[in-house]
């Protein structure tokens, strides 16, 4: 068989390149091999999401522009996956005639037969069923992906909770969570891989196996801390209305668990919240937040924020700005409210205007820059901790002062901070390759989305910011 080029375009959240790794292990005995050309490519699939109207947006400007690739290469074949391709279905078709395949989230272990239906009869497929359920897949580690210092692990699939403005349990379906020991075994095979840190992925990770009566989420840590040559856990994404004591006093008990929690808020306005279905109060959500700065005082806290949420009032929006300068987050995403298919806040009147929008959204990121700066500003001077994950994407090359060229490093603090470093002139780690170890790096400076550090050996390095006199190219 020959060997055909299969580019993927992930679009959307880590769920989605988690699919996306899938993708390319199930289409591989096809003797698909993933490129990063596109011009290259035999068969594009577009990973899709549909969490916001922007993304969707995104989707079909990538389709278009899809379409007169196709008319200079007719045999391209073009497949349409993710939340999107689940919402629309056939409509996608309608829509980008050039479209061969749309496949839901649940049809990923259905794709290679899909693919070979339509090399062989040249016709166009559609499947969306859900009706088997979760997709399960005997992962083996992901051979063109070898390497890779951190890769993130599905623990289960679907949300129960029907926040009022979301997507989601309609894209990807009920809650389902995998077994602990496919769990554990993926995670082993990808530590023989090279895997030194894994971020555990579901909607609401505190409620897994609730349902199925496995184990408790907080216990599945503990047996994946016991994995031997795993360095770091991460997870997300946890729902403050179950976030439970045992996972909090993981936060202090676990060795390889890291500090820092991802924990939506999405409105500081009680009255929000309701409409919202959000089903906690502000002040339950600042009492979680105390507690686990009680426990793990280092912990780093991030949060996802609505604006514009249907009849949100001016002072509605006050408290959500009021209640991020209680809790001071180390990071905040933040989104304009919009309408999406089947979810019921689409039914509710008093929309905001897009222009109010705007300007809510411009408060709160302005808000949250300050605090953003003043955290990162705060561990210049300290030691870190972080886990190598490679050389840095946007600036390669530093030249030293001696006129020497070294590669800039990238790795994150067990707070999730990025941190970028040179090896000093060549010292202390020489020219080994670092990627997947624990170095201790002091951080100098504080960017607004990252830090710059120099690598620690002994206690008695000299303070200094080397990096101002490097140029970076
Ligand atoms: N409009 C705007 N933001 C949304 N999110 C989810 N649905 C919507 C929507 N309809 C945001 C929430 C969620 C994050 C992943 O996306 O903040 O936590
Ligand atoms: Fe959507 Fe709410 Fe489920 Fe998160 S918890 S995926 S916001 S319905």
């Amino acid at each position: 068989m020959n060997t055909k080029y299969l580019y993927i375009n992930t679009i959307g959240c880590q769920m989605n390149h988690y699919d996306s790794d899938q993708i390319a292990a199930v289409l591989r005995p096809l003797e698909y091999k993933v490129t990063p050309l596109m011009e290259m490519a035999d068969l594009v699939i577009v990973n899709t999401c549909a969490i916001r109207e922007k993304a969707e947006q995104k989707v079909f400007s990538f389709l278009g522009r899809l379409a007169d690739m196709k008319r200079s290469k007719p045999d391209l074949l073009i497949g349409v996956g993710g939340c999107l391709a689940q919402q629309e279905g056939a409509r996608i078709i309608e829509r980008m005639g050039h479209v061969d395949l749309v496949f839901g989230t649940s049809a990923i272990s259905r794709l290679p037969r899909l693919i070979e239906q339509i090399e062989s009869e040249r016709c166009r497929v559609v499947d969306v069923d859900m009706s088997e359920g979760i997709d399960e897949f005997d992962f083996a580690g992901n051979e063109s992906d070898n390497g890779k210092v951190t890769r993130f692990v599905t623990i289960m699939q679907g949300c129960d909770n029907f926040c009022s403005y979301c997507v989601v349990p309609y894209v990807r379906g009920r809650e389902v969570s995998r077994e602990p020991e496919k769990i554990i075994n993926e995670i082993r095979t990808l530590v023989k891989a090279g895997v030194r840190e894994v971020t555990l992925l579901g909607q609401n990770v505190n409620s897994y196996g609730k349902k199925e009566g496995l184990l408790i989420f907080s216990r599945l840590l503990e047996l994946v801390n016991e994995i031997d040559g795993l360095l770091r856990i991460r997870f997300t994404t946890s729902h403050p209305k179950d976030l439970s004591k045992d996972l909090m006093f993981a936060f202090k008990d676990l060795a390889k668990l890291c500090k820092h929690i991802h924990l939506p808020v999405q409105s500081g306005s009680n009255r929000v919240l309701e409409m919202m279905n959000r089903k906690y109060t502000r002040a339950l959500y600042l009492e979680k937040v105390k507690k686990l700065r009680t426990l793990c005082p280092e912990i780093a806290i991030t949060s996802d924020i609505i604006v514009g949420f249907p009849g949100e009032t001016k002072y509605d929006f006050e408290k959500t700005l009021e209640l991020i300068k209680e809790v001071r987050f180390d990071g905040l995403f933040a989104f304009k409210y919009s309408d999406r298919p089947n979810a019921t806040a689409t039914r509710l009147p008093e929309k905001i205007s897009e222009q109010e929008k705007k300007e809510r959204l411009k408060a709160v990121l302005d808000l949250q820059d300050y605090y953003t700066i003043q955290t990162n500003e705060a561990l210049v001077g300290s030691e870190e901790k972080i886990l190598v994950e490679g050389y840095s994407k946007k600036q390669k090359v530093v030249d030293l002062h001696g006129g020497r060229q070294d590669f800039q490093w990238t790795g994150r603090t067990s707070t999730n901070k990025i941190v970028n470093f040179v090896q000093n002139d060549g010292g202390i780690y020489g020219d080994e390759i670092i990627a997947g170890k624990l170095v201790s790096i002091r951080i100098m400076k504080a960017f607004p989305h990252s830090l710059w550090g120099e690598p620690v050996k002994a206690a008695n390095i000299p303070l200094g910011f080397r990096g101002e006199k490097a140029h970076v190219a």
